[in-house]
């Protein structure tokens, strides 16, 4: 994106030179639905990101309008909606209502939305819209709040006002991430680490362009599983506040106690994390075998005890095994479609690609979309 060409369509729009911020979207190299059971999880911050071009109004007004999402929008900032009105600027909003009840100042804004995260394929377009937007609003009144409180912020408005129960992975790396790295991030005390990616490897990230109607449903249930396990596991061992606390031993005691279809969530959450810091390790010491190891562990326990794969994910994880230059994939996200993630060495990457979519082509008679990717930045605003 040409932040000029943003600039330029901003003027004609509202006839004044805006600010801009960008947050990108992510993908996530191992430690899957782990977040919202206090875990560890190390995503990478990718070059794919939403742009919101921003400038004070005198009126008390939000009018947002986008180059790729349908309708424009207007809204009295003393009578925000309360509750989600089911269109995209429900995530403008939803940060607007969050910074409004945490006594923030909010004046009237022009916003205007340019988004190149691919919708619906798991990389996060929605918490890189949040973000984008918390910083542009947040700008028009030099309110200054550190980043990984900016994450949490779009995590509630997510949670409260769009009414998706996500956890806060997105949101943070959105805000926090590093060129050429991934974080390891501990998602109850939100202290992270910076897990360097070799230069000699890209990250090839390979949409099934699909995406199966039960995720929102599916992903619920799920987190209500967990919870279900962690308050078993707490009166077994009163230390344990969510799944986070119950180690390996705990799980292998306790795992025939348990009804059988939270057992098998709790073993995926359990040993995923155990894979998350295990991986983390693995790639700062350039243990790239055992980093492959752990992400294909990842997949088939997302597929065989978390049950949240389907055939197209299974087929594009299977595709990539045997090409060369291929270290280690997975399906990546909250699952039912997306996009499976690929370490793949550099020199063949571009190869990689059209051989795994030209496999996916046959056996899922799908035309996939492929993107070579590198660890990107976190949000800020562009000069
Ligand atoms: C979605 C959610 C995240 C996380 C993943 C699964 O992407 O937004 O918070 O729970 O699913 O790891």
């Amino acid at each position: 994106m040409k932040a000029h060409e943003l600039t330029k369509h901003f003027e004609r729009l509202f006839g004044t030179r805006p600010k801009i911020f960008r947050a990108p979207g992510r993908v996530n190299l191992i430690g899957e639905h782990t977040d919202y059971n206090d875990g560890f999880v190390m995503p990478a911050a990718v070059a794919f990101s939403t742009y919101v071009a921003v400038a004070p109004r005198p009126d008390r007004k939000l009018v947002i309008h986008s180059e790729e999402f349908p309708g424009s929008f207007e809204f009295d900032l003393d009578r925000l909606p309360e509750r989600r009105t089911g269109a995209w600027c429900d995530y403008v909003l939803g940060v607007a209502s969050v910074l409004r009840q945490d006594g923030h100042k909010l004046s009237g804004a022009s916003l205007l939305v340019h988004g190149e995260v691919p919708i619906g394929a798991g990389l996060s377009s929605s918490a890189a819209v949040e973000v984008a937007s918390a910083l542009a609003l947040m700008s028009l009144n030099d309110t200054q709040i550190p980043l990984p409180e900016v994450a949490k912020l779009c995590q509630r408005a997510e949670n409260t006002f769009v009414g998706a129960k996500v956890g806060i992975m997105d949101q943070f790396v959105s805000c926090m991430g590093k060129a050429g790295h991934a974080l390891l991030l501990d998602c109850r005390s939100l202290e992270f680490q910076l897990v360097p990616i070799p230069a000699s490897l890209r990250l090839v990230v390979c949409n099934t362009m699909v995406k199966h109607d039960l995720a929102t449903g599916a992903y619920n249930t799920r987190r209500a599983e967990c919870e279900e396990g962690a308050r078993l596991f707490a009166t077994w061992d009163p230390a344990v506040r969510a799944l986070r606390d119950v180690s390996l031993e705990l799980l292998d005691q306790y795992l025939d106690d348990l009804p059988p279809l939270v057992g098998k969530r709790c073993s995926h959450v359990v040993r995923e994390n155990q894979r998350a810091l295990d991986a983390a390790l693995a790639l700062t010491e350039g243990n790239l075998l055992r980093v492959g190891t752990l992400m294909r562990d990842s997949h088939n326990s997302l597929r065989d005890l978390y049950e949240v794969s389907c055939s197209e994910l299974d087929i594009m994880v299977e595709a990539a095994q045997d090409l060369p230059g291929f270290v280690g994939g997975r399906m990546t996200g909250g699952g039912f479609g997306g996009c499976t993630v690929n370490l793949v060495r550099e020199e063949h990457a571009e190869d990689f690609a059209k051989r795994i979519a030209e496999r996916y082509l046959q056996q899922a008679g799908i035309t996939a979309q492929v993107y070579l990717c590198a660890a990107e930045d976190g949000a800020g605003e562009l000069n």
